[in-house]
């Protein structure tokens, strides 16, 4: 390390091994105590604490400016340094056998009283957010930041010796389709245009293919207005990675390659390769959710055999019709509360549970009884198969679905879920559930928008088997698609691309994206691919939720350093923020929209 003139050492470095030594130190009052008038401090920097010591007998006048000092003032001091007293060591500290006996005592910015402790956990995210810049004093922040910073350093190590090589791509661009909206930024000098900021580099980095660079990533920040959930923020950092001439098997060996050395730098662990994967179908059909979390199991069972025969006759309608009933056993979950039963029906119903069912069915098992509406209407062959089936027992809580596939899948998916969540089977961060989900489906079918859509995005091959069905057949074509999920989240997605114009074009056609429209939209890169593109795929990671689970936290916004807040502003710079009226004329926008009452008030 170049050599500093503010201090010779840091404030982690002093052992038994630099007894006797002067040295000198610069950072924070972490603490100052007063022990029957000699001052101790807590000197702190970004490595760590050291102990220091005003005796008067030492010097007289700095022993006296010492009682000066408050938390957070900035000094340096020039010491000796002594062993510490018998019994007075920490043990918590890595410099705490020893301790420095001031000499010299600069003052060098005095601190006000700070709006919060650095030393306590705060629960007021708004109050932690306006003062992010002391909010990241404390030690976990530092430390997830600079774990944020080893990975991604060590993402471009590895990258970088796999011969790919980084490009930065444009910010003020097109509209992107990658399913979220857009942030426009008025263009001056085009009058009433507007440039969209990228949801992702993905047409650029196809580009760079086109443009024979073979091998390409970005750290690339990516833009879009959605819902924020604790996993999601309105810009956040992709590893944007794209090859030419690869397949799908190239990619996930070098994503897995990529994961494993992120996870070494960042938490010092092998995590076991290769990832087990899993299709599509089977991750819906088991676990009701495209990243599954398979920490725990509490997997759909599906009882079309249980009830082939049966005289109930919902069960029965249900499976004449060609549709399903399936359950979930949370096992030892009896005792679940009105509380929790109240939240699982909302969910429910937020997933598809149809408003004419009122509540999610379920059997109950406790003090050896069935408790339970349904229990009684079952034969008692349907209720021997049922108790094999679903390993039924004390204490279990089983929750059944009945309808179409893809209803049932949703809510018996989310219902696992936060069951887990109120059992707290998905805390454990130190297992971690890599997972590759493949054979995506291309295209689903969107009753709002009454066309089809694209699962991943508009670029993503279909499966070479699947491709004759495409315009015919659609709901039945499988991409060559792949995510990979980390205990339940989705950690990064990527395919292999469309590289003949032809396709593409068909492909916009199936979406609804007329001719006309293609070429205003996408004529850079249905053109570019008559002039020689390379067969091409890629991926891209989220590094925001790679950091997160690294860190073992539970929201993305404890690894950023300046995230926006659950309502998309950042408290700290006040921003979004009004404009003059005279910039506003200058990008010749004219804001006619008045936010009502409320949606002030709100702000407010
Ligand atoms: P996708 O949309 O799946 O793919 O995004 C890739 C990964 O980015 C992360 N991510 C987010 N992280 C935080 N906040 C958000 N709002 C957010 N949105 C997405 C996720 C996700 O898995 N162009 C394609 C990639 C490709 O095909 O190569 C794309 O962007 O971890």
């Amino acid at each position: 390390m170049i050599p500093n003139v503010y201090r010779s050492l840091n404030c982690n470095a002093l052992r038994e091994s630099h007894i006797g030594q002067t040295v000198t130190l610069a950072g924070w009052v972490n603490s100052a105590r007063d022990h029957g008038g000699v001052i101790f401090i807590d000197l702190r920097d970004r490595e760590g604490m050291t102990q220091v010591v005003f005796r008067p007998e030492e010097n007289a006048e700095i022993a006296k400016r010492s009682h000066e000092l408050r938390d957070e003032d900035v000094v340096q001091i020039v010491g000796r340094v002594e062993k510490r007293l018998a019994g007075t060591e920490n043990t918590k500290i890595a410099t705490g056998s020893v301790e420095v006996v001031a000499t010299e005592l600069k003052i060098i910015n005095k601190a006000d009283v700070l709006p919060f402790q650095l030393d306590r956990e705060l629960s007021n995210e708004d109050l932690r957010m306006k003062y992010r810049y002391l909010d990241l004093r404390r030690e976990r922040m530092n430390k997830n930041i600079r774990m944020r910073h080893k990975i991604t350093f060590a993402a471009r190590n590895y990258l970088d010796q796999n011969g790919f090589c980084e490009v930065e791509t444009p910010i003020l661009s097109n509209p992107t389709p990658e399913g979220a909206r857009d942030f426009l930024v008025p263009a001056r000098l085009s009058p009433s245009k507007f440039f969209a900021l990228p949801q992702a580099p993905q047409q650029y980095k196809q580009l760079l293919m086109v443009a024979g660079l073979e091998r390409y990533f970005q750290i690339a920040r990516c833009f879009r207005d959605e819902d924020l959930r604790a996993d999601r923020q309105p810009e956040f950092t992709q590893i944007d990675i794209e090859a030419s001439f690869v397949k799908q098997e190239d990619i996930i060996k070098l994503v897995e390659g990529l994961l494993a050395a992120m996870f070494k730098a960042g938490k010092g662990i092998d995590i076991p390769l290769p990832f087990p994967r899993m299709t599509y179908a089977d991750a819906m059909d088991r676990y009701g959710s495209d990243k599954p979390d398979t920490r725990y199991g509490m997997e759909i069972t599906d009882l079309a055999d249980v009830f082939a025969n049966t005289g109930f006759k919902i069960f029965k309608g249900v499976l004449e019709r060609g549709e399903v009933v399936r359950a979930i056993n949370c096992k030892g979950f009896a005792g679940i509360t009105t509380g929790q039963m109240n939240r699982l029906n909302e969910l429910a119903h937020e997933a598809g549970l149809p408003e004419a069912v009122k509540q999610l069915a379920y059997i109950k098992i406790e003090g050896g009884e069935y408790k339970s509406p349904l229990w009684k209407v079952f034969s008692d062959e349907e209720k021997a198969a049922l108790t094999t089936k679903l390993d039924m027992g004390e204490g279990d809580l089983i929750f059944f679905v009945a309808g179409p596939k893809d209803m049932v899948s949703n809510v018996l998916g989310r219902t696992r879920i936060e069951v887990a969540n109120f059992m707290e089977l998905n805390k454990d961060s130190t297992k971690l559930n890599f997972l590759w989900v493949v054979d995506f489906p291309l295209l689903a079918y969107s009753p709002e928008e009454q066309s089809w859509v694209a699962v991943h995005h508009p670029f993503t091959r279909p499966n070479a088997d699947d491709v004759g069905k495409l315009g015919t057949d659609n709901a039945t074509v499988r991409a060559e698609a792949y995510d990979v999920v980390l205990n339940g989240y989705e950690l990064g997605g990527g395919s292999i691309r469309i590289h003949e114009s032809d396709l593409q074009a068909k492909m916009f056609g199936i979406l609804g994206v007329t001719p006309e429209e293609q070429q205003i939209k996408f004529r850079h890169i249905l053109e570019a691919f008559k002039f020689g593109a390379p067969p091409h795929g890629g991926l891209a990671l989220g590094l925001d939720r790679i950091a997160m689970l690294i860190a073992g936290e539970d929201s993305i916004r404890e690894v950023i350093a300046f995230p926006k807040n659950n309502k998309a502003l950042d408290l700290m710079t006040d921003s979004p923020t009004n404009v003059d009226f005279k910039q506003l004329r200058e990008l010749y926008i004219q804001s006619t929209f008045k936010p009502k009452a409320k949606d002030e008030e709100a702000k407010a």
